[in-house]
């Protein structure tokens, strides 16, 4: 199969550009891309059309989904009043199956093509969540949500519990397939120290993907503070053995100089939220104090308390909240390959998020219906700011 147009292309110094070319794609694999041809038969694209990488999104919650919205609360209140309630119906696995799938559709919809994301404590509908995921060729990994305290009874469970389930997940779902299952403690607030430390060890015996939420709010540092003895947040979950190479930490906006260097030393990855920050009034996460510290950074959405599905809107969202802070802010060439290149990087993925001949062929063919290689100043970044989720004309999965 032949994809003709202009290709979003991934550069080493973490910036996309665009040439036209094509993409030969064979076994949901690229095998073939040949930059300046134009070619009289091909089978998707067109010479005004964008062939890019699916998008991936760092950070989203499969069961909040349909809880977007529920504006004008902290995050500890959102959770106990909001969210809490809206995932104790993943009690239900056909529940849960059902609206995975519609959640696929939703994603789908808006070129999201590989995820970082959580399920609930359940362990079955976590199980049917993984199944669903795999059956629809989304790349992805999905974790069995972690809690054992400050929680609703309903989705607190024993950690020995969690724990063997959480193994059993690894052995089912293990990582280095399209499909993986994650080791998901929800936050040092809602997991005991024996949680998140035999959390640490299924991850250090498995090489999961671990991923957890970190110094969002301030209420919520001054709680883990608290619950672990004036330990620094980040301190505690290095402690446990949750942070490595392989750490997807979202948020972290409340941090101190030591912290980051801590999380630099670490090799973790900061999964910026943008949208979600916004929407809880949570702060701004500082993405250049992250940078200028060495920290590694990714980009999720974080639905449901961030409200954009659309991974080039929270592309969008990132530069917005970074140009409100300071002087530097990424550029739309950065922003597309954050939400591509970068973020699939972040999720150990090297064959995702790029096209290049051995890459798995995750494909979008967009067709926008501005003019935007008619003499726009910058191209990439017109369609970023212009972007209309209508232009996805055709999605490819690898699978
Ligand atoms: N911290 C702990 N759980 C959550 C969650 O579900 N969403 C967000 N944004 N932060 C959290
Ligand atoms: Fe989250």
């Amino acid at each position: 199969m032949i994809l003709f147009g202009n290709l979003l292309l991934a550069d080493d110094s973490g910036k996309c550009h665009i040439e036209v070319g094509t993409v030969r794609v064979a076994d949901g694999m690229i095998d073939e891309v040949n930059l300046g041809d134009r070619p009289k038969h091909f089978d998707h694209g067109g010479p005004t059309s964008l062939i890019a990488p699916g998008f991936i999104d760092a950070h989203c919650h499969l069961p909040q989904f349909d809880l977007i919205g529920a504006h004008g609360m902290p995050l500890l209140r959102w959770l106990s009043d909001v969210t809490f309630p809206s995932e104790m119906k993943w009690a239900d696995v056909d529940y849960a199956r059902s609206m995975t799938r519609r959640v696929i559709d939703q994603l789908l919809s808006v070129g999201t093509t590989g995820i970082a994301t959580y399920a609930t404590v359940h362990h079955e509908s976590a199980r049917a969540a993984i199944e669903e995921v795999s059956a629809s060729g989304l790349r992805g990994v999905v974790g069995q949500v972690l809690m054992d305290r400050e929680a609703p009874p309903a989705l607190c469970l024993p950690a020995q519990q969690l724990l063997d389930e959480a193994a059993a997940l690894q052995r089912e779902f293990p990582s280095g397939n399209r499909v993986a299952a994650a080791i998901t403690p929800r936050f040092a607030i809602s997991c005991s120290e024996p949680l998140l430390s035999g959390a640490g060890a299924i991850a250090a015996e498995t090489g999961a993907t671990i991923q957890t939420h970190l110094a969002e709010t301030v209420q919520e540092c001054e709680r883990v503070s608290e619950l672990f003895g004036g330990t620094p947040y980040v301190d505690v979950y290095r402690q446990c053995g949750l942070l490595t190479e392989r750490s997807l930490l979202g948020h972290g906006i409340h941090l101190h100089p030591a912290d980051r260097d801590g999380l630099r030393r670490s090799e973790s990855t900061v999964v910026h939220c943008p949208t979600a920050n916004t929407f809880l009034r949570s702060g701004a996460m500082s993405r250049d104090a992250m940078i200028q510290s060495g920290v590694k950074l990714a980009v999720g959405s974080d639905v449901g308390a961030g409200y954009e599905r659309s991974m080039v809107r929270v592309a969008r969202a990132m530069i917005e909240a970074a140009s409100s802070l300071g002087p530097r802010f990424p550029s739309t060439a950065e922003a597309w390959y954050a939400i591509t290149a970068g973020n699939a990087d972040s999720l150990g993925w090297t064959d995702a998020g790029r096209i290049a001949v051995g890459a798995s062929a995750d494909l979008l063919v967009i067709n926008p219906t501005v003019s935007w290689l008619g003499g726009a100043a910058d191209p990439l970044s017109m369609l970023m700011f212009a972007w209309d989720d209508r232009w996805l004309k055709t999605t490819l999965l690898a699978r």
